[in-house]
Protein backbone atom coordinates (compact mmCIF):
# COMPACT_ATOMS: atom_id res chain seq x y z
CA UNK A 1 0.00 0.00 0.00
CA UNK A 2 1.55 3.40 -1.28
CA UNK A 3 0.03 6.79 0.29
CA UNK A 4 1.53 10.02 -1.48
CA UNK A 5 1.00 13.54 -0.04
CA UNK A 6 1.74 16.28 -2.13
CA UNK A 7 1.77 20.28 -1.61
CA UNK A 8 3.44 23.36 -1.06
CA UNK A 9 5.35 24.78 1.99
CA UNK A 10 4.26 24.51 5.10
CA UNK A 11 0.84 23.49 4.12
CA UNK A 12 0.56 20.45 6.61
CA UNK A 13 1.90 17.54 4.58
CA UNK A 14 4.53 16.35 7.02
CA UNK A 15 2.14 16.13 10.17
CA UNK A 16 -0.47 14.46 8.10
CA UNK A 17 1.55 11.86 6.09
CA UNK A 18 3.34 10.69 9.76
CA UNK A 19 -0.09 10.34 11.36
CA UNK A 20 -1.46 8.59 8.25
CA UNK A 21 1.93 6.43 8.34
CA UNK A 22 1.24 5.55 12.00
CA UNK A 23 -2.82 4.99 11.65
CA UNK A 24 -2.17 2.46 9.11
CA UNK A 25 0.87 0.56 9.85
CA UNK A 26 3.01 1.92 7.06
CA UNK A 27 6.86 3.24 7.05
CA UNK A 28 7.63 7.03 6.27
CA UNK A 29 9.51 8.59 4.00
CA UNK A 30 9.83 12.96 4.13
CA UNK A 31 11.17 13.57 0.70
CA UNK A 32 12.06 16.88 1.26
CA UNK A 33 14.57 15.63 3.42
CA UNK A 34 16.18 14.21 0.54
CA UNK A 35 16.20 16.99 -1.77
CA UNK A 36 17.41 19.20 1.54
CA UNK A 37 19.93 16.66 2.10
CA UNK A 38 21.46 17.35 -1.59
CA UNK A 39 21.49 20.81 -1.24
CA UNK A 40 23.59 20.02 2.46
CA UNK A 41 26.17 18.43 0.77
CA UNK A 42 26.08 20.49 -1.82
CA UNK A 43 26.55 23.66 0.05
CA UNK A 44 29.62 22.16 1.43
CA UNK A 45 31.16 21.51 -1.62
CA UNK A 46 30.58 25.27 -3.63
CA UNK A 47 27.54 25.94 -5.37
CA UNK A 48 24.15 24.04 -5.08
CA UNK A 49 23.43 25.98 -8.45
CA UNK A 50 25.77 24.46 -10.08
CA UNK A 51 24.52 20.94 -12.10
CA UNK A 52 27.74 19.18 -11.55
CA UNK A 53 28.37 19.77 -8.09
CA UNK A 54 24.39 19.24 -7.38
CA UNK A 55 24.00 15.78 -9.18
CA UNK A 56 27.38 14.65 -7.77
CA UNK A 57 25.75 15.26 -3.97
CA UNK A 58 22.34 13.89 -5.14
CA UNK A 59 24.06 10.56 -5.56
CA UNK A 60 25.77 10.49 -2.18
CA UNK A 61 22.48 11.29 -0.78
CA UNK A 62 21.83 7.89 1.64
CA UNK A 63 18.05 7.29 3.31
CA UNK A 64 20.40 7.70 6.54
CA UNK A 65 21.23 11.41 6.25
CA UNK A 66 17.58 12.71 6.61
CA UNK A 67 17.73 12.74 10.64
CA UNK A 68 20.40 15.67 10.66
CA UNK A 69 18.91 18.57 12.34
CA UNK A 70 21.21 20.78 9.79
CA UNK A 71 18.53 19.81 7.33
CA UNK A 72 15.55 22.29 8.60
CA UNK A 73 17.72 25.59 8.31
CA UNK A 74 16.16 27.85 6.16
CA UNK A 75 18.81 28.18 4.10
CA UNK A 76 19.06 24.71 3.59
CA UNK A 77 15.12 24.96 2.28
CA UNK A 78 16.29 27.42 -0.08
CA UNK A 79 18.95 25.42 -1.74
CA UNK A 80 16.61 22.35 -1.87
CA UNK A 81 14.17 23.77 -3.95
CA UNK A 82 17.50 25.09 -6.13
CA UNK A 83 19.28 21.68 -6.93
CA UNK A 84 15.47 20.14 -6.88
CA UNK A 85 14.52 22.29 -9.98
CA UNK A 86 17.98 20.39 -11.91
CA UNK A 87 16.85 17.41 -14.03
CA UNK A 88 19.97 15.04 -12.57
CA UNK A 89 19.55 15.88 -8.89
CA UNK A 90 15.51 14.60 -9.53
CA UNK A 91 16.82 11.40 -11.70
CA UNK A 92 19.83 10.33 -9.04
CA UNK A 93 17.00 11.14 -5.50
CA UNK A 94 13.92 8.79 -8.06
CA UNK A 95 15.28 4.69 -7.22
CA UNK A 96 16.36 5.70 -3.38
CA UNK A 97 12.12 6.72 -3.09
CA UNK A 98 10.53 4.59 -5.71
CA UNK A 99 12.99 1.61 -3.17
CA UNK A 100 11.85 2.94 0.08
CA UNK A 101 7.78 2.69 -1.47
CA UNK A 102 7.69 -0.76 -2.56
CA UNK A 103 10.46 -2.37 -0.14
CA UNK A 104 9.79 0.11 3.15
CA UNK A 105 11.91 -1.08 6.12
CA UNK A 106 10.91 -2.89 8.93
CA UNK A 107 8.97 -4.91 7.29
CA UNK A 108 5.79 -2.47 6.80
CA UNK A 109 3.44 -3.43 4.52
CA UNK A 110 3.70 -0.41 2.61
CA UNK A 111 4.84 3.55 3.02
CA UNK A 112 3.22 6.68 3.00
CA UNK A 113 5.60 9.62 1.21
CA UNK A 114 5.37 13.15 1.17
CA UNK A 115 6.76 15.84 -1.67
CA UNK A 116 6.03 17.24 -4.63
CA UNK A 117 5.92 15.33 -7.38
CA UNK A 118 5.05 11.90 -5.45
CA UNK A 119 1.61 11.13 -6.82
CA UNK A 120 2.52 12.46 -10.52
CA UNK A 121 6.44 11.00 -10.82
CA UNK A 122 7.68 8.89 -8.21
CA UNK A 123 4.50 6.41 -7.24
CA UNK A 124 1.72 7.25 -10.15
CA UNK A 125 0.55 4.09 -9.09
CA UNK A 126 -0.40 5.05 -5.41
CA UNK A 127 -3.50 3.57 -4.16
CA UNK A 128 -4.26 6.87 -2.94
CA UNK A 129 -3.11 10.65 -3.07
CA UNK A 130 -3.84 14.03 -1.30
CA UNK A 131 -2.73 17.21 -2.43
CA UNK A 132 -2.42 19.63 0.60
CA UNK A 133 -2.74 23.31 -0.27
CA UNK A 134 -3.22 26.24 2.39
CA UNK A 135 -3.05 29.89 1.65
CA UNK A 136 0.43 31.86 1.42
CA UNK A 137 -0.81 33.71 4.45
CA UNK A 138 -1.72 30.70 6.58
CA UNK A 139 1.81 28.89 5.61
CA UNK A 140 4.13 31.44 6.43
CA UNK A 141 2.42 32.13 9.85
CA UNK A 142 2.99 28.31 10.85
CA UNK A 143 6.88 28.28 8.87
CA UNK A 144 7.14 31.44 11.58
CA UNK A 145 6.12 29.95 14.34
CA UNK A 146 8.11 26.71 13.65
CA UNK A 147 11.28 28.89 12.71
CA UNK A 148 11.26 31.07 15.94
CA UNK A 149 7.86 29.53 18.61
CA UNK A 150 5.44 31.61 19.58
CA UNK A 151 7.00 35.32 18.93
CA UNK A 152 6.78 35.08 14.99
CA UNK A 153 5.56 38.49 14.61
CA UNK A 154 9.09 39.78 13.29
CA UNK A 155 10.40 37.33 11.19
CA UNK A 156 6.94 36.58 8.94
CA UNK A 157 7.54 39.30 5.96
CA UNK A 158 10.49 37.68 5.07
CA UNK A 159 9.16 34.20 5.46
CA UNK A 160 6.21 34.64 3.39
CA UNK A 161 8.72 36.57 0.36
CA UNK A 162 10.84 33.44 0.78
CA UNK A 163 8.16 31.34 0.35
CA UNK A 164 6.54 33.11 -2.49
CA UNK A 165 9.97 32.70 -4.33
CA UNK A 166 9.78 28.84 -3.30
CA UNK A 167 6.60 28.08 -4.22
CA UNK A 168 6.99 30.17 -7.66
CA UNK A 169 10.42 27.97 -8.36
CA UNK A 170 9.04 24.38 -7.49
CA UNK A 171 5.28 25.39 -9.33
CA UNK A 172 7.23 27.11 -12.40
CA UNK A 173 10.22 24.20 -13.25
CA UNK A 174 10.06 22.15 -15.81
CA UNK A 175 11.03 18.78 -14.12
CA UNK A 176 8.35 17.72 -12.12
CA UNK A 177 6.97 20.31 -11.10
CA UNK A 178 4.61 20.70 -8.18
CA UNK A 179 1.16 19.89 -9.34
CA UNK A 180 -2.28 17.97 -8.13
CA UNK A 181 -2.13 14.54 -10.10
CA UNK A 182 -5.77 13.82 -11.41
CA UNK A 183 -6.97 11.50 -8.99
CA UNK A 184 -5.26 13.01 -5.64
CA UNK A 185 -7.80 14.51 -2.84
CA UNK A 186 -7.48 18.12 -2.87
CA UNK A 187 -7.02 18.91 0.92
CA UNK A 188 -7.45 22.89 1.66
CA UNK A 189 -6.09 23.28 5.21
CA UNK A 190 -6.40 26.88 5.64
CA UNK A 191 -8.81 26.34 7.93
CA UNK A 192 -8.45 22.78 8.92
CA UNK A 193 -6.71 22.15 12.10
CA UNK A 194 -4.40 18.69 12.33
CA UNK A 195 -7.48 16.78 13.69
CA UNK A 196 -9.58 17.30 10.78
CA UNK A 197 -7.31 17.29 7.79
CA UNK A 198 -6.75 13.63 9.62
CA UNK A 199 -9.65 13.07 9.41
CA UNK A 200 -10.73 13.75 5.71
CA UNK A 201 -7.68 12.32 5.00
CA UNK A 202 -8.61 8.82 6.26
CA UNK A 203 -12.04 9.16 5.08
CA UNK A 204 -11.01 9.59 1.32
CA UNK A 205 -8.03 6.49 1.75
CA UNK A 206 -10.77 4.16 3.06
CA UNK A 207 -13.58 5.24 0.44
CA UNK A 208 -10.56 4.95 -2.07
CA UNK A 209 -9.76 1.32 -0.98
CA UNK A 210 -13.27 0.23 -0.14
CA UNK A 211 -13.76 0.77 -4.11
CA UNK A 212 -11.18 -1.34 -5.46
O1 LIG B 1 9.55 21.54 4.57
P1 LIG B 1 9.17 22.23 3.32
O2 LIG B 1 7.78 21.88 2.89
O3 LIG B 1 9.46 23.68 3.35
O4 LIG B 1 10.12 21.72 2.17
P2 LIG B 1 10.56 20.25 1.91
O5 LIG B 1 9.36 19.35 1.73
O6 LIG B 1 11.56 19.87 2.93
O7 LIG B 1 11.27 20.35 0.47
C1 LIG B 1 12.36 21.19 0.23
C2 LIG B 1 12.45 21.43 -1.27
O8 LIG B 1 12.72 20.19 -1.93
C3 LIG B 1 11.16 21.93 -1.92
O9 LIG B 1 11.07 23.33 -1.96
C4 LIG B 1 11.19 21.34 -3.31
O10 LIG B 1 11.82 22.20 -4.22
C5 LIG B 1 12.04 20.10 -3.18
N1 LIG B 1 11.29 18.85 -3.27
C6 LIG B 1 10.99 18.36 -4.52
O11 LIG B 1 11.30 18.99 -5.52
N2 LIG B 1 10.36 17.17 -4.67
C7 LIG B 1 9.99 16.46 -3.59
N3 LIG B 1 9.38 15.27 -3.77
C8 LIG B 1 10.24 16.96 -2.30
C9 LIG B 1 10.89 18.17 -2.17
Amino acid sequence: MIIAVDGPAAAGKGTLARRLAQHFGLAYLDTGSLYRAAALKALARGSPSDPKVAEAAARDVRIEDVTDPRLRDEDVGEAASVVAAIPAVRAALLDLQRDFAHRPPGGAKGAVLDGRDIGTVVCPEADAKLFVTASLEARAARRSRELQGSDSGSIYGRVLQDMKSRDARDSGRAAAPLQRAADALALDTTALDADAAFTAAVDFIARKLGSR
